[in-house]
């Protein structure tokens, strides 16, 4: 069993951005905290971040036969792209929507994601233990189909 997990915008400047809303982790913590919560589950996992909204949606297109759960974090794109809320109907694979911080006590315009609608769960403002919760998720509801 195989994960994706994607990165949006600016979370590869996690740690540095602004530590009081997403904490003080890096990216490269993310990395290492997620391989290892796979690595004790025995699930494959491998990452992918970009700051372009068309490569984040060739990822998903990508993962298309690959993989077998998606974990996403569109970041800003969140609450701005039809384009990944397409790429993810069209491949049809399991995706939890993640975010470090919790987007519904915070600007009005962080309440719309357009994602939500493709995913089969959203989790938020949980920090790093959100994707564990995601690892978590996709492993029972994988487990359950096979
Ligand atoms: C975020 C929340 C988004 O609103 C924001 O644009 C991000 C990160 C989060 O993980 O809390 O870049 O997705």
């Amino acid at each position: 069993m195989k994960l994706l997990v994607i990165s949006g915008p600016n979370l590869n400047l996690l740690g540095i951005r602004e530590p009081g809303i997403y904490g003080n982790g890096s990216y490269a913590d993310l990395i290492e905290y997620v391989t290892g919560i796979c690595r004790q589950e025995g699930l494959e996992v491998e990452f992918f971040q970009s700051n372009h909204e068309g490569a984040l949606v060739d990822a998903i297109q990508g993962a298309m036969g690959r993989v077998d759960g998606i974990i996403l974090n569109p970041a800003a794109y969140t609450h701005t792209s039809v384009a990944l809320l397409d790429a993810l109907k069209a491949v049809r694979i399991p995706t939890v929507e993640v975010h470090l911080s919790d987007v519904r006590q915070r600007e009005e315009f962080r309440r719309i994601s357009y994602v939500s609608a493709a995913c089969v769960r959203t989790i938020c403002g949980l920090g790093f233990e959100g994707y564990r919760q995601a690892v978590l998720c996709l492993k029972a509801l994988l487990s359950e189909k096979k």
